[in-house]
């Protein structure tokens, strides 16, 4: 299977060392069996330029919301933005296929709310979350989710 592309954010590292947990696991998948897609990811910021996708991908989302209670009143989402710009524009909305989320529960009712949100304004389903750096065990679980999603996109 080709690589399964990823796009992401990360403000304080937390969603950067995950992934880089969940590529280590592929890795170490794809020694076992090459059937196991290796992970291509792509961050993005404010600084990045705009570009038109070309494939399928996983929106990899953490929360950052101001404002409001998460529950009857508004919240704002902020920091993570660029993101979500990035796949609005140039038709990349309709190659992302599924969102992970991924927050702090602390924050109980918003959490991992702009993942929920992605998933609704880009139609693409929202696949798991984990919280903060997540676990070898969410790694483990994450890369099953999307292995399984990615080869229905990649027969
Ligand atoms: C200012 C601020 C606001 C946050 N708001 C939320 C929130 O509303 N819901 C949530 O689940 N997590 C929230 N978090 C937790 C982050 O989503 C969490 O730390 C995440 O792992 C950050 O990912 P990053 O380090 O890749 O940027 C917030 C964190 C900060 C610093």
């Amino acid at each position: 299977m080709a690589p399964i592309n990823i796009i992401y954010t990360s403000i304080e590292g937390n969603t950067r060392a995950f992934i880089k947990r969940l590529s280590a696991y592929a890795e170490q998948q794809h020694t076992f069996n090459e059937v196991n897609p290796l992970i291509n990811a792509k961050e993005i910021s404010d600084q990045t330029v705009p570009e038109a996708e070309q494939a399928p991908f996983f929106a990899f989302v953490p929360t950052y919301l101001t404002g409001g209670n998460g529950i009857d009143s508004g919240f704002t989402e902020i920091m993570t933005n660029s993101l979500g710009e990035y796949i609005a524009s140039n038709g990349n909305a309709k190659y992302c296929i599924g969102v992970v989320g991924s927050g702090n529960k602390n924050f109980n009712e918003q959490y991992c709310l702009t993942a929920r949100k992605y998933s609704r304004l880009f139609h693409a389903p929202f696949l798991a979350d984990y919280e903060l750096r997540g676990t070898s065990r969410d790694a483990e679980h994450i890369y099953d989710v999307l292995r399984d999603q990615w080869s229905k996109v990649d027969a």
